[in-house]
Formats: C-alpha cells, structure tokens, sequence
C-alpha cells in the first residue's frame, strides 16, 4: 500500500472517532500525561490506527488524544516510536504525516534530554533553539517528495522564533525557569560516553536525546511551525555524573507532568489559529 494511502486511512479513522479538526498537535515524551488539559476527549490506541507503529519501551505508552482546550482543537500523540527501537524513519515520522494531513499548523514537541551544561538540572525545562542531528539519517531520505514540497527544507529557523519567545515570557510570567539551547539527537540505545559528552559540548550541543529531531524535521518539511521543548532528566555535564538508568530518567518525567501541563496549556492558548 502507498504511504498516501496509509496516512490517509489514518486520517479518515482518526476523524471518524474524534470529529475535531486539530490546529496544533503535540507530541509527548515519555511519561508526560496531558489527558487532563483538554475537554471532550477521544482515546485511540495507536493499534487500532491504521499504520500507527507501537510502542515497545516501558513509559511511552501508545495512544492519540484528540480533545478541546478553551475551544482550540488539539491532537495529542502520547508516546512514540525511537529508532533505537528499530523502527525506519518512515515508521517514526508516520504520526506526523498523519497530524499534518489532519490540518496541524503548530507542532510542540517534547522529549526527555540529558543536559550537558551545569546550569541544566533534572527537572528543569529547556526550549529549543536549534539542532544538530546525530542520528546518522534523516528521515527525508528516499522520500517521495510530494508536489509543491521541496525534499532540501531550509532548516536555517527549524524551530519558530515567535512560539520561543512566547514560551519563554509565559514561563516567566508563571514562575517556571525555561533555559534556551541546542538539542543533539543521537540513535542510542546507550546513553553516551564521557568523551562523547565532551564532544557533544564542543560542538555547541546543550543537551542530548535519542527522539524529536526526524519528527522536527519532517513537521518543517510539511510546512508546520514548530515548537520543540526538552524536560532535562539527568545531568551528564561532568565525570561525577552519576551512572544513569533508564527508570530514573521516567520517573524524573513522571515528577515534573503538572508544571508541562501548566505550561502546555498556556502555550496553547498563546498559540496562533
Ligand atoms: N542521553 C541521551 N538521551 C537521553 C538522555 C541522555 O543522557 N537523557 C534522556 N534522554
């Protein structure tokens, strides 16, 4: 079957249940709920979508919430796929294919991210002001570029200078630190090696993950603005680092969902129609 036809499908299933029109879709990281943000909510698992990829790591549970926020329609992906999974980009990027051909204009998307500099501390949030991809793919790649969509998207202002400093005043305004800095994308699985953190720093990066940029990328090539949020989980600024597990980083995620949601919900509300 074509992707076209695949994301359709999708498409048409997730209108069929929810009967919303989302202009601004959010993807979430692992552990983050934000059901509680909306009224008149629609639950689909990922499964029931057609050509929804499932979710295999523990704290990223699969499921898209369609609801209304003071009368702004949203979509929430709870939960995706990595590569260090084993999924293609294609599979990655899927969900997003299918929020764009739903009508998303604005995409916020977030993730768990290990900071790299001694101001970023478990807990506190960081807005992204651009990237450098890692991953060693990208998602593009071989993509049958669509009529009037250009395959070399300019990713010179990948992430939307207006929805930055937006979010930055609202943080502000709410008591919440927000940090500005660049976000590096590895494939993992494993977390990285204390040279690696070295040169990670040297070339600019303020803090690591292994998910967001394939979906930044193919939000920018759709056309999208896009927000992109980390939640710093762990500290890997240094030697004394400590050793880091893969449920500490869910249960630092875990702690912090009610300032995400205030912040989510304000920025939803600051958000352009
Ligand atoms: N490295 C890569 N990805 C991550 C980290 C990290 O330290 N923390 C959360 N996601």
């Amino acid at each position: 079957m074509s992707l076209h036809k695949l994301i359709q499908d999708a498409v048409t299933y997730i209108k069929e249940k929810s009967r919303i029109s989302p202009s601004i879709g959010i993807i979430s990281g692992s552990g983050w709920d934000l059901t509680g943000l909306l009224d008149n909510i629609e639950e689909i698992h990922y499964k029931e979508i057609p050509g929804f990829p499932r979710a295999t790591v523990e704290g990223h549970k699969g499921r898209a919430i369609s609801g209304v926020y003071r009368g702004i329609h949203v979509i929430i992906l709870q939960g995706r796929v990595h590569y260090y999974e084993g999924y293609s980009m294609e599979e990655i990027t899927f969900p997003v294919a299918v929020l764009a051909e739903l009508g998303v204009k604005n995409m916020i998307i977030t993730n768990a991210a290990g900071g790299m500099r001694p101001y970023l501390k478990p807990g506190d949030f960081m807005v992204i002001t651009d990237h450098i991809n890692l991953m060693g793919i990208n998602p593009l790649r071989g993509f049958v570029s669509r009529e009037g969509y250009t395959r070399f998207v300019d990713m010179s202002e990948a992430y939307d200078k207006g929805l930055i400093s937006k979010v930055l005043k609202l943080g502000a305004n709410m008591g919440i630190t927000i940090h500005c800095g660049v976000l590096a994308a590895v494939p993992g699985p494993s977390y990285e090696t204390q040279a690696e953190i070295q040169m990670l720093r040297i070339m600019g990066a303020d803090a690591v993950c292994m998910s967001t940029i394939p979906e930044v990328v193919m939000s920018r090539y759709l056309g999208m603005s896009v927000l992109g949020i980390s939640f710093i989980t762990n500290c890997v600024a240094g030697p004394s680092a400590p050793s880091l597990r893969h449920e500490d980083v869910v249960k630092t995620v875990e702690s912090c969902s009610k300032d995400v949601c205030r912040l989510i919900s304000a920025v939803i509300e600051n958000m352009p129609r």
